[in-house]
């Protein structure tokens, strides 16, 4: 069976020692939880998250990484890197490194095989943006965007990954896709995979839903049998709202 996950995105903030105080409060805090709960700061902060998480069942992930092993890429950060800290979980293809930062679904697949082929495991993000939504293209946009970066894989391969669907217009907006809307694009996602690979694949990955989940619409949001958790970005940075939101699950 599929497991339930929470993750914070903490993105460009905390500090080194904000870092640390985080990442100690909710080590004293988590509940007693099957769910699993990785938290990712950004590259600078990843060694003392790992540190001040030793003792805890929470897990720390990068936000980003590169698919070249090594070389003249200025700025950028390899899988070797991370494994060496002890980071063995990366989000991949964030709508913000999709829409700062250029990234496309074929840059994002080359970097999917090059975290597969050092065992990592990747949390994949994916959402359709707003105009999408209207224009009532927000299938095609999702269907296309894991055609693209992920289907050129084996079944076996998603066994290391979790699927998060990001609608772009609820990140950071204040402005949630309503549990129904989650649990169709979530169902539709599942069909998808049933369709390319075959219905186990499809019932044991993890699909997330990501977009201004808080403590207050946690609940309801999870309440869906095709939502298996949460990517949590503004919530994560409180130690409060985000344990209320593992609590939630
Ligand atoms: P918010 O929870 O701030 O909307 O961010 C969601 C997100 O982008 C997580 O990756």
């Amino acid at each position: 069976m599929r497991t339930k996950i929470v993750a914070g995105n903490w993105k460009m903030n905390k500090t080194l020692q904000e870092t640390e105080t985080l990442a100690a409060e909710l080590a004293a805090k988590l509940p007693d939880t099957e769910a699993e709960v990785i938290v990712a700061p950004t590259f600078v902060n990843l060694t003392a998250a790992v540190r001040s998480l030793e003792n805890s069942t929470i897990q720390v992930s990068a936000q980003n990484m590169h698919f070249a092993e090594n070389g003249a890429f200025t700025g950028e950060i390899s899988a070797d890197m991370l494994l060496d800290i002890n980071v063995e979980v990366v989000i991949l293809g964030h709508s913000e490194r999709r829409s700062h930062f250029g990234e496309t679904d074929d840059f994002l697949a080359k970097k999917v095989s090059a975290a597969l082929a050092k065992n990592m495991r990747i949390i994949f993000c994916f959402g359709e943006e707003l105009e999408d939504r209207k224009s009532g293209n927000h299938f095609n946009i999702v269907e296309s965007q894991l055609k693209n970066a992920l289907f050129n894989l084996d079944a076996s391969a998603f066994k290391s990954i979790v699927l998060a669907y990001e609608p772009v217009w609820a990140i950071g907006t204040g402005e949630t896709a309503s549990p129904e809307q989650a649990q169709e694009m979530h169902a539709f996602i599942r069909e998808t995979m049933a369709a390319k690979y075959d219905n186990t694949t499809a019932n044991n990955i993890s699909i997330l839903y990501g977009g201004s989940v808080k403590p207050a619409n946690a609940r309801e949001i999870f309440s869906k049998p095709d939502v298996d958790g949460g990517l949590i970005g503004g919530a994560a940075l409180n130690s409060d709202d985000f344990i209320a939101i593992v609590r939630a699950i």
